[in-house]
């Protein structure tokens, strides 16, 4: 039976601690070996230490020992679907590659991309160049 990652995505949403933004998150992770993790926003009185949906779903993996990821989705209750900020973009290039990244809203709204897509020149040292190249 497939993983309804949408719906686990949607209940972790429900946890998000978002006071000062109101705007919710939830994701939900799938490892390779079909095993999800899951996250919400959590915002706190020093703005700047809010963490995202995303390196919250991220980190619960990697602190059980998670390595290989498959999909991440993303639930946001935006009409227009909005997509991962800068930092969760470079997180997941690092930890979880080339995934796919599944976007959906509460009105039913979904779109996939990959996280190439969404950043293709990450902080790597395979996009390292030489002064006067590219
Ligand atoms: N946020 C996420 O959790 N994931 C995203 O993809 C974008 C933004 C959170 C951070 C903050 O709590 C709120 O949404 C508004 O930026």
């Amino acid at each position: 039976m497939e993983i309804d990652l949408e719906k686990l995505a949607r209940q972790a949403r429900n946890n998000a601690i978002a006071p000062f933004s109101n705007f919710q998150v939830g994701a939900a992770l799938l490892t390779t070996d079909g095993i999800v993790f899951t996250g919400c926003n959590i915002e706190n009185a020093t703005f700047g230490l809010t963490v995202c949906a995303e390196r919250v779903a991220l980190f619960k993996a990697i602190s059980e020992g998670k390595r290989e990821f498959k999909k991440i989705t993303i639930v946001t209750d935006s009409s227009k679907l909005s997509l991962p900020c800068g930092a969760c973009r470079q997180l997941l290039w690092e930890f979880c590659g080339d995934i796919e990244v599944e976007i959906v809203n509460l009105q039913g709204g979904v779109a996939f991309k990959r996280v190439k897509e969404l950043l293709p020149l990450p902080f790597d040292k395979s996009n390292f160049f030489e002064p006067g190249d590219k």
